[in-house]
């Protein structure tokens, strides 16, 4: 008995230790890895693609919270940029800071810190690079939102605390702002 379950692990050991032959086969494909070059004559990086065009948006080089806070935001708070934000506020924050931003969400209510008021007058004058680096590390108790919401997006979740939360309004399209 002892020596079948010996069997048996060791038989088992390739596949959690994913060491079968097959077991890389996804990844050692015949698409270029990152940084790998396709010229064998002359090694190194291969160029981007001829035609390809940058995506605007923020560099992914900004690696912590000091380094945000000095980045404006590129992207104009318009109608796109806000519907966007308002979609993804309600998805990854509103558990936390509530559907109005105030930190009266039912997730927040449970924790031991409780998720602070986007709307009062501290995270009003904080930076968007302040706010932008906050989703990008986390905080204290706040995860990080980093692998959720890319880099531009959450750009356009700052428009959409700024344009609507922060101005006590309550919806984005139907309801525009008083003059
Ligand atoms: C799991 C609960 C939770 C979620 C979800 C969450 N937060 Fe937070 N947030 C917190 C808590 C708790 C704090 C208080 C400080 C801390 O934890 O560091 C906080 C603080 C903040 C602050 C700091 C405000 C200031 O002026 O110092 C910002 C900005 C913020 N959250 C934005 C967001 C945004 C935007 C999202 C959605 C992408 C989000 N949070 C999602 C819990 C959460």
């Amino acid at each position: 008995m002892m020596r079948l379950s010996i069997a048996i692990v060791l038989l088992l050991a390739p596949a959690f230790a994913h060491a079968w032959p097959w077991s890389d086969d996804m990844a050692n494909q015949i698409s270029i890895k990152p940084q790998e070059s396709v010229d064998l004559k002359n090694p190194g990086m291969t160029p981007y693609p001829k035609r390809s065009i940058p995506i605007p948006g923020t560099s992914s080089m900004i690696r912590d919270m000091e380094a945000s806070e000095k980045q404006t935001n590129p992207i104009p708070a318009d109608d796109k940029s806000v519907a966007l934000g308002k979609n993804l506020f309600e998805i990854y924050c509103a558990a936390c800071h509530g559907v109005s931003g105030k930190g009266d969400g039912y997730v927040g209510a449970k924790l031991l810190l409780q998720p602070f008021d986007l709307t009062a007058e501290q995270t009003i004058e904080r930076s968007d690079g302040f706010i932008w680096g906050y989703m990008t590390f986390g905080g204290a108790i706040m995860p990080s939102y980093a692998n959720d919401l890319s880099a531009t997006e959450r750009w356009s979740v700052i428009n959409y605390v700024r344009k609507v939360l922060q101005n006590g309004q309550s919806a984005v399209a139907d309801e525009p702002a008083a003059k």
